[in-house]
C-alpha cells in the first residue's frame, strides 16, 4: 500500500472549473488522499433544515475517478450564519462573559445543547449519505477541538460544570476540601454558589480554575464522542480521528482524547524558536499518543502560515525536510494544509501545496518531489520506531502552573519542556513523550520537566521506575503538589524528596539575575535553598548550594537540578543521565543533524539522515558512513534490508 499523502482540499473555495485542473495536479505530485468537507457545512446547509449535497457528490465522484482517496470531515467545526442568527444564545462567551459573534470559526459554545444538536444533525446527513462511497477512507470528525473555543463562560457551561463537579466529588464536603475553600471564606454550601470561573475582584481559587479547564476539555471531548458514537452506528467499519494539536495548543487534554481515536492524527506548524526541533517533540508525542503505532500527519504547511505576526516562508528542501522529519518519526501519512492557496478570506496569506503563483514554483517543485519519495518508500509504512528515552508531558500540570500566583512568572512549563526535549534532541536520541501515570516499563531514561502537580499515583508510578532501575532527570518545580493542587509538605520536592535525596526549604527565584555554579556554568530563573539528604552533590552554586544532585534510589538513579542551567551545563547533566541510563545516540553525527530510525518487526530498519545544516556532512554507525548533502534528506538501507 502506498504512503498516504495530500491534504486538505477546499473546492468549496474555487469555480467548478478549477476542480478537474486539481485532480489532475494532483495525480501529478502522487496525492492519493485529501481531506474534505471540513468547513463545508454552510455550503452543505444553507438553511436551517435545507441541504445541498449535489456540488458534495460531484466532488467526490471526481476524487474517487481520479483515483484520490477522501478523509471525510463532518463539518461541525464552523457553524454557518444561520446557526447564530436564530441561537444566538449558543455562541461561545469568552472570560469576561462577552458573548461572542460569527465571522470566524467555532462559532458556538462546547456546552450548548442546541449547538450539539445540529452538528449531529448535520453529521448524520452527511454520514448517511456518504458512508459507502468509495472514495472514503476514514472520518475526520470536527476539526481540532477548542482550537479557539476551548472554554467558554456561558451560562450553559455553569449548568454543565457543576453536574461534572457533583459527579466528580459526590458531595459539597469533598468539593469544599479539595479546592481550600476554608481559604479566603469560599465554601460553598450550595452546588448554585459555584460558577465558572469570571472575573473575580482578587486571586481565583486555583483548583477551582484548575477543575473548569479540566471539564472544558472534557466537555470536547463528549461533543467527539457524541459525533463518533452516531458515526459508528451508521458507519462501523471505517476509522475514526480528530487533527490534534501536539506541537502547542495547550487548551485540550490530548491524552484523553488518544485514548477515543482510532488513529492519532497531528496537525504541526513551525513556530520559533525551535521550528524544527519542537517539529521533532511534536511528531515524537504524536506518535507516543498513539502508544507507538502509525500516525497521520493531518496538516503542516508548505511554506509560510499567516498567523504568526511576521510569517517566514519555508527556505527551498525546508519542505521536505520537514515532511520527512515527521515521516521518520513514525507518520504514515503527510499532508498539509491546504491543497490550494486561497485566494480570499482569513487564511489568504497560508502557503497551500498550490501557490498563488501556480505551478513553476519552488512550493510546486518539492510537492511533486515528496509525492514521489513517498512512493519510493512504500515498503516502510507501518513500520515503528523505538525510544529508550521519554520525557513527560501533561497538561493539567501546565493547567495549574498557568494560575496566576506563583514563585515566579519566569518560569515556563513549555519553555522547560522545550529546552529538555532540545537537549535529547542534540544529543541524538530518540524519545517518546509519556505521561507521568502512564506505563514506564519500556524506558532506560525519563525526564520530568517542572513536574509541578504530581498526583499520588504518578509519584508512585515515578519513584517505582526508579527502584526498578530507571533513570530520571527531575528539573526544578517539580512534585509540589497534589491532583487537587495541594502543596506536599515536608520540605521540597515533597512527592519527589525521598527519590532524590534532597531536601529544599525555601526558592529563591532568580529576578533579572543569573548565579554561577563552581563548574563554570550558570543557572536562571530560580535557585533552592536545597541540601543534599543522601544525594551527591555534582555541582554547586559558588555558596555551596547543590545545582545537581545524582541519588542512587532502589536499582536507580535520580539525577535533580535546583536551577535551570545553560545550554552546555544541560547537555553534560544530559550525557551523564544518559550514560547511566545506558542509552545510546542512534548514530553518530555532526550537531545539527537529526537521525532516526524506522523499523519492522522481521529486521528491516531505515535509518533518515536529515542535515539541517548548509554544509555537506557524513553520519557514521557501526557499519556504515553515510553521506547527507547540505540541507537534504538521505534514506539510508540498513544492511538486514
Ligand atoms: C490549523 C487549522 C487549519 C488552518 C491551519 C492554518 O489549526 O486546522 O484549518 O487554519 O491551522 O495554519
Amino acid at each position: 500500500m502506498a504512503i498516504v499523502y495530500g491534504g486538505d482540499y477546499n473546492p468549496e473555495q474555487w469555480p467548478r472549473e478549477t476542480w478537474a485542473e486539481d485532480v489532475r495536479l494532483m495525480r501529478e505530485a502522487g496525492v492519493n488522499r485529501v481531506s474534505v468537507g471540513i468547513f463545508s457545512w454552510a455550503k452543505l446547509e444553507p438553511e436551517e433544515g435545507r441541504f445541498d449535497f449535489g456540488w458534495f457528490d460531484e466532488v467526490l465522484d471526481m476524487l474517487h475517478e481520479g483515483g484520490i482517496g477522501v478523509c471525510l470531515a463532518t463539518p461541525t467545526a464552523s457553524p454557518p450564519p444561520w446557526f447564530a442568527a436564530t441561537y444566538p444564545e449558543a455562541l461561545p462567551v469568552d472570560e469576561s462573559g462577552r458573548r461572542l459573534t460569527h465571522g470566524s470559526r467555532q462559532g458556538f459554545d462546547p456546552s450548548s445543547d442546541v449547538y450539539l444538536a445540529k452538528a449531529l444533525a448535520i453529521t448524520e446527513r452527511v454520514a448517511r449519505r456518504y458512508h459507502d462511497h468509495p472514495a472514503v477512507r476514514l472520518w475526520h470528525v470536527h476539526n481540532e477541538y477548542g482550537c479557539h473555543n476551548a472554554r467558554s463562560y456561558s451560562a450553559a457551561a455553569t449548568a454543565k460544570f457543576r453536574l461534572w463537579l457533583r459527579e466528580r466529588y459526590g458531595d459539597l464536603e469533598s468539593l469544599n476540601e479539595a479546592w481550600g475553600t476554608a481559604f479566603w471564606s469560599q465554601a460553598y454550601s450550595s452546588w448554585d454558589q459555584i460558577h465558572v470561573p469570571l472575573p473575580t475582584p482578587s486571586i481565583p481559587n486555583p483548583a477551582h480554575v484548575l477543575d473548569f479547564k479540566r471539564f472544558s476539555s472534557r466537555r470536547l471531548l463528549e461533543l467527539y464522542r457524541a459525533e463518533v458514537a452516531l458515526l459508528r452506528s451508521i458507519d462501523p467499519s471505517k476509522p475514526m480521528t480528530t487533527n490534534v494539536m501536539t506541537g502547542s495548543h495547550p487548551d485540550i487534554d490530548l491524552w484523553e482524547f488518544a485514548e477515543e481515536v482510532d488513529v492519532v492524527s497531528a496537525d504541526h506548524y513551525l513556530e520559533r524558536p525551535f521550528e524544527h526541533v519542537n517539529l521533532g517533540f511534536a511528531a515524537d508525542f504524536a506518535r507516543s499518543l498513539g502508544g507507538g503505532k502509525p500516525w497521520i500527519l493531518m496538516e503542516h504547511s508548505t511554506s509560510a502560515v499567516n498567523w504568526q505576526g511576521r510569517n517566514r516562508a519555508k527556505a527551498p528542501r525546508e519542505l521536505l525536510r520537514n515532511s520527512l522529519s515527521h515521516f521518520a518519526r513514525g507518520a504514515d501519512a503527510i499532508m498539509f494544509f491546504q491543497w490550494r492557496a486561497s485566494r480570499r478570506g482569513a487564511e489568504k496569506w497560508h502557503s497551500g501545496m498550490v501557490p498563488h503563483v501556480g505551478t513553476d514554483s519552488k512550493i510546486w517543485r518539492e510537492v511533486c518531489e515528496l509525492g514521489a519519495r513517498l512512493g519510493e518508500l512504500e515498503e516502510l509504512e507501518g513500520s515503528t520506531v523505538t525510544a529508550d528515552a521519554a520525557i513527560l508531558w501533561d497538561y493539567q500540570n501546565l493547567w495549574a502552573q498557568e494560575h496566576e500566583a506563583k514563585p515566579t512568572d519566569d518560569l515556563n512549563v513549555q519553555q522547560v519542556l522545550n529546552t529538555c526535549y532540545s537537549a535529547l534532541w542534540r544529543a541524538g536520541v530518540t524519545t517518546d513523550v509519556a505521561h507521568s501515570e502512564g506505563d514506564l516499563s519500556g524506558y532506560r531514561l525519563v525526564v520530568v520537566p517542572a513536574l509541578y502537580l504530581t498526583s499520588n499515583r504518578a509519584a508512585e508510578n515515578l519513584k517505582d521506575f526508579v527502584r526498578g532501575g530507571g533513570t530520571v532527570l527531575v528539573t526544578p518545580y517539580s512534585g509540589i503538589a497534589d491532583e487537587n493542587d495541594a502543596v506536599y509538605l515536608g520540605g521540597y520536592p515533597g512527592a519527589f524528596r525521598d527519590m532524590v535525596g534532597v531536601r529544599t526549604e525555601e526558592f529563591y527565584p532568580l529576578i533579572d539575575r543569573t548565579i554561577e555554579l563552581t563548574s563554570g556554568g550558570t543557572g536562571s530563573i530560580w535557585s533552592e535553598a536545597a541540601e543534599a539528604r543522601g544525594a551527591e552533590v555534582r555541582d554547586t552554586y559558588l555558596d555551596g548550594t547543590p545545582a545537581w544532585t545524582v541519588n542512587r534510589y532502589g536499582e536507580g538513579t535520580a539525577h535533580y537540578l535546583t536551577t535551570f542551567v545553560d545550554g552546555d551545563t544541560l547537555d553534560r547533566v544530559v550525557a551523564a543521565a544518559l550514560s547511566d541510563a545506558q542509552v545510546e545516540p542512534v548514530a553518530d553525527a555532526p550537531a545539527g543533524v537529526e537521525v532516526v530510525r524506522r523499523s519492522h518487526d522481521d529486521g528491516r530498519s531505515w535509518l533518515f539522515c536529515i542535515n539541517h545544516l548548509d554544509r555537506d556532512a557524513q553520519v557514521k554507525t557501526a557499519t556504515a558512513a553515510i553521506e547527507v548533502p547540505a540541507g537534504e534528506v538521505v534514506v539510508h538501507a540498513e544492511s538486514e534490508n
